[in-house]
């Protein structure tokens, strides 16, 4: 149980760097266990989430080493992976039971995952449903859609999958099935989410194109493969992770940040469009593009923010950013809507309720919404006691809403930082004044 202070500070200013992407280091690590030779992996993101998936290659069978700033993956090809001794755990990650449920899917052994009281009630159907209509038999061994589920031997068909949500986790567990099934595979979601599976697949030898149709929906297909192929692979920094620095920067007055090293692929920058339409004053610098990702410095100032609308495809491309996009919202003159993000129900804990909790438990003016909320801007939020949930990215959000606030912020269970960004805190402290 650890509490974290917050108190208002007078502007944020210096340079940082951000650590790996949480969704990049995870596949790079799955990718690279069911690869034929060793794929070095550099500024990989050793948060909780990260090393629960190391934690399940490694009990089946994959040698991972950490040597100076690189992991390596001893890959053993697609068909290398052997039985785990005990139950998967997969902690608090989503992302590791997902897209590990379709590589799971592909395997001639059982195995049951499970995960923390977050992770069991996450809704597991909408990967089940696909993997199952492939051939594939994952059950839920309490009955109720969510893990621990338990993954036996099946023989995989190619299908095409039109998914209900705009997925990544979704679309790249039938990808990653579809690599072991007889035939094609696609998936088509309504909008397109993160394209880090396609892009890093792609990379590893495996036939992936994808196309994005004129309504906004999008289709990924797959061919089966006999085998993927290590690689080198030097991850972005996390956008999600940067979100936090810019905003502070943002709504702190008389701040200069400069952000580096961030992911900036367009399946995942809505966050930054988003501070465009609210007049933030950021420059993206030095950008370039290295292994299909792209990534870029962002220098950032101070800025009036103003309200604005954010709904449809843009949703998807700042999903897990929405929690601190309220937190500006508060800051910002007039009225911000978001709406079409029911998703945010089913993160680490249910967002909206989450966000609305604790903004207005600083004063801030937020009404929930079905699928969104609806935040007045304008009034100064006040120092409060904040309940993270051990949602890392609530607790982290609050913490930058205290810096603007006026008097003391307390952030109950402020370790679960840990599970996306462990040296949050100590960046945090190096760059207020
Ligand atoms: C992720 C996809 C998103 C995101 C999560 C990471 C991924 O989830 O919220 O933090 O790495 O694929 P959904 O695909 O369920 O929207």
């Amino acid at each position: 149980m650890s509490v974290r202070k917050i108190n208002p500070v007078k502007s944020i200013r210096g340079e940082i760097m951000i650590p790996g992407d949480k969704s990049i280091s995870h596949r790079s690590v799955m990718f690279g266990s069911i690869a034929l030779g060793t794929t070095e992996i550099t500024n990989f993101l050793e948060g909780a989430d990260c090393l629960s998936t190391i934690g399940c290659f490694q009990s089946m069978g994959i040698n991972i080493e950490r040597k100076g700033a690189s992991l390596f993956v001893h890959g053993k090809g697609m068909r290398g992976l052997t039985a785990p001794q005990n139950t998967l755990d997969v902690g608090n990650s989503g992302t590791t039971t997902r897209l590990m449920s379709g590589i799971l899917s592909g395997q001639n052994f059982a195995s049951v995952m499970s995960g923390d009281a977050s992770l069991n009630s996450r809704p597991m159907r909408r990967i089940m449903t696909p993997l199952n209509s492939m051939g594939a038999h994952i059950t839920s061994l309490n009955g109720n859609n969510c893990a621990p589920l338990k993954i036996e031997p099946g023989t995989l068909h190619g299908i095409d999958y039109s998914s209900p949500v705009a997925s990544a986790q979704v679309k790249s567990a039938v990808l990653l099935a579809g690599l072991y099934a007889d035939g094609e595979t696609s998936v088509t979601e309504p909008a397109l989410s993160r394209n880090h599976t396609e892009l890093m697949l792609k990379s590893f030898g495996a036939q992936v194109t994808s196309k994005t149709h004129e309504n906004g929906s999008a289709t990924a297909h797959i061919l089966p493969c006999t085998e993927l192929y290590g690689q080198k692979i030097t991850v972005p920094g996390d956008i999600s992770s940067a979100a936090y620095f810019i905003a502070a920067a943002l709504i702190v007055p008389d701040s200069e940040l400069l952000v580096k090293n961030v992911g900036t692929n367009p399946t995942r920058d809505g966050f930054l469009r988003v501070c465009k339409a609210m007049g933030a004053d950021i420059t993206m610098i030095n950008s370039c593009v290295q292994g299909g990702e792209e990534r870029a410095d962002i220098l950032v100032r101070s800025s009036n923010l103003k309200g604005t609308v954010i709904e449809g495809d843009l949703i998807p491309t700042l999903i897990d950013e929405i929690p601190v996009i309220a937190v500006m919202a508060a800051n910002a003159e007039g009225t911000t809507v978001i709406r079409d993000a029911a998703e945010l129900k089913v993160k680490e804990t249910n967002r909206i309720d989450t966000v609305v909790s604790n903004l207005q438990a600083m004063g801030g003016n937020i009404t929930p919404t079905e699928d969104g909320m609806i935040i007045e801007g304008g009034t100064p939020l006040k120092g409060a006691h904040i309940q993270s949930f051990l949602d890392h990215r609530i607790a982290m959000s609050f913490a930058i809403a205290g810096l603007n606030a006026q008097g003391e912020t307390t952030i109950e269970n402020a370790q679960c930082v840990d599970v996306s960004y462990p040296e949050f805190f100590t960046t945090l402290e190096k760059c207020c004044l």
